[in-house]
């Protein structure tokens, strides 16, 4: 096992036995855990026909992750016959025994979370600390919400009797699990956006078919390992593989009863029409991405302001959902922030993000690599560069997909202010005051998180006014990411996220059942 167990503190302060596990899980990986063929894993077994594609690393194209298969959509319906046949006895599985399975699942996840974490920084390009916060984070969301079932008795409680004299009747309200959930994860937290909802949705008496985005297929077996190993039954969770149109068979299928969907927006919003059009609605849990801002006062503590941005930008090399892409700065202070922003920008490790000292890794794909460009040569046009800009290609990184951390300037109300781009790339805008900041900030069609530096009176009008669903004031070590189950509950309004109840609170694994009251009258 671990000789100490990961911690939100550790994550800000690794101790030498953790990189010295984490080279080991490596070294192991880059030997013996690359590719392979793998399965789809539909009731307990394997299934392994079918066309095949690469996952290859973004780090060096030269490493092949794995093969996998392009799930078709027969394959699709096999897995939600298998959970539709699973559900039953599921259901009807005590809640007890069902949270003590995921519990064991958990610690699987914890007693691997070196080798899995390897795996994901090869597969997804993200350094170390991301890589293993993103295992842990992922064990600590299943037991946050084992909590949840145990701390509400499973969600059945006795109600008041009737009043009435003549027909006394006793009254409960128990929530029940739906059916199948189907479940789809993205590339940038195959194994926390597959395993955070994978975990509710089981604990709360539904059966699950889920599927992660194509390149990030191993992230996403791997977390079937742990299920499966904890001794979840056959049928209960099975794991699908392929691309768009393997997903679009998994959320349209008829005899699906819930859809969790985490990606982009536009997707997110054809996976809810999709809930309205069988012969009635079902539930969707879309969490669809962000245009978040980060506003910066006269007030502000510029160095912790400056930190805070570079860190959201740039972590994961902007491809996160939270990741900051709009900067307000009232003009005052515009100055000092944006000579820090590049400061600490232009001195980033950049570079093969498995090497301990560097810091951003690649972004994910050559279609990403060719739209950083496509906006770099926007912004050029319509603005100004203040630091990076720039592909880069210097000796291994041309085998991968690597840019420069990019800060730059672009007139306020330029299209690059608007459409989400999910690269390191961050635009400073100057503003006359702390109610156009919020004015702008608000005038999007998202609404995930947003950051703030200034005065005490500022924030609590910054927290009155902002339309988003996870908020930061003055926070160095991320204006607007990085939140921890129990610490900071994460989820989307408007355009970001379709329920607006949040990953890892006291709310969310309810979204997986529907109420039944029960009355009996004597
Ligand atoms: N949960 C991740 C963050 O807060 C996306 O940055």
């Amino acid at each position: 096992g671990n000789a100490f167990k990961l911690t939100y503190s550790t994550m800000f302060n690794p101790p030498a036995e953790l990189h010295a596990r984490f080279d080991a899980a490596l070294q192991h990986f880059k030997q013996h855990g690359m590719g392979k063929d793998h399965a789809q894993w539909v009731n307990d077994q394997a299934l392994m026909e079918g066309e095949r594609f690469e996952v290859r690393s973004p780090i060096n194209q030269d490493w092949l992750i794995g093969r996998f298969v392009q799930g078709s959509t027969a394959q699709v319906d096999q897995a939600v016959q298998a959970a539709r046949a699973a559900f039953p006895a599921w259901a009807a599985t005590p809640w007890p025994d069902r949270v003590a399975l995921l519990r064991r699942a958990a610690r699987l996840i914890e007693e691997r979370v070196y080798t899995i974490s390897a795996a994901v920084a090869v597969e997804v390009g993200k350094n170390r600390m991301e890589s293993i916060g993103e295992v842990q984070e992922t064990a600590d969301l299943i037991d946050w919400y084992c909590d949840q079932m145990e701390q509400h008795d499973g969600f059945d409680r006795l109600l008041a009797d009737d009043p009435l004299p003549n027909f006394r009747s006793h009254n409960r309200t128990v929530l029940k699990p739906y059916g199948v959930w189907a479940l789809v994860a993205p590339f940038n937290f195959p194994f926390a956006l597959s395993g955070g909802p994978v975990g509710p949705a089981l604990i709360a008496g539904n059966t699950v078919v889920y599927k992660v985005s194509p390149e990030t297929s191993l992230s996403g077996w791997l977390l079937l390992e742990c299920l499966r190993d904890a001794g979840i039954p056959p049928g209960v969770v099975n794991f699908v593989t392929g691309g768009d149109a393997t997903g679009r068979a998994l959320v349209q299928h008829p005899q699906v009863a819930g859809v969790t969907f985490t990606g982009s927006h536009a997707v997110g919003m054809e996976v809810l029409r999709a809930s309205v059009m069988g012969r009635y609605p079902r539930p969707c849990i879309t969490e669809m991405g962000g245009k978040n801002a980060t506003i910066v006062t006269r007030h502000a503590d510029i160095e912790r302001a400056a930190l805070g941005i570079v860190r959201s930008s740039f972590g994961l090399s902007g491809q996160k959902c939270s990741a900051c892409s709009r900067v307000y700065v009232e003009q005052e202070v515009a100055t000092p922030l944006r000579e820090r922003l590049v400061a600490l920008t232009t001195a980033l490790a950049v570079g093969d993000p498995t090497v301990a000292e560097n810091w951003m890794g690649p972004v994910i794909s050559r279609s990403a690599y060719e739209r950083y460009d496509r906006l770099v040569e926007h912004l050029k046009a319509v603005g100004t560069i203040d630091a990076g800009g720039a592909t880069l290609t210097a000796g291994a990184l041309a085998r991968g997909f690597f840019v420069a951390p990019t800060v730059a300037r672009a007139p306020l109300d330029d299209v690059a202010w608007v459409d989400e781009h999910f690269l390191p790339i961050v635009l400073v805008g100057e503003v006359a005051s702390l109610d156009e900041a919020l004015r702008r900030a608000n005038a999007t069609d998202y609404g995930l998180t947003a950051g703030f530096y200034g005065s005490t009176e500022e924030t609590a009008r910054f927290h009155r006014e902002i339309e988003a669903g996870v908020t930061y004031a003055n926070r160095p070590q991320g204006a607007t990411t990085g939140a921890w189950p129990g610490y900071q509950p994460f989820g989307g309004w408007k355009g970001s996220g379709s329920t607006g109840k949040a990953i890892g609170s006291f709310y969310y694994l309810q979204q997986y059942m529907r109420e039944q009251s029960q009355t009996v009258v004597e």
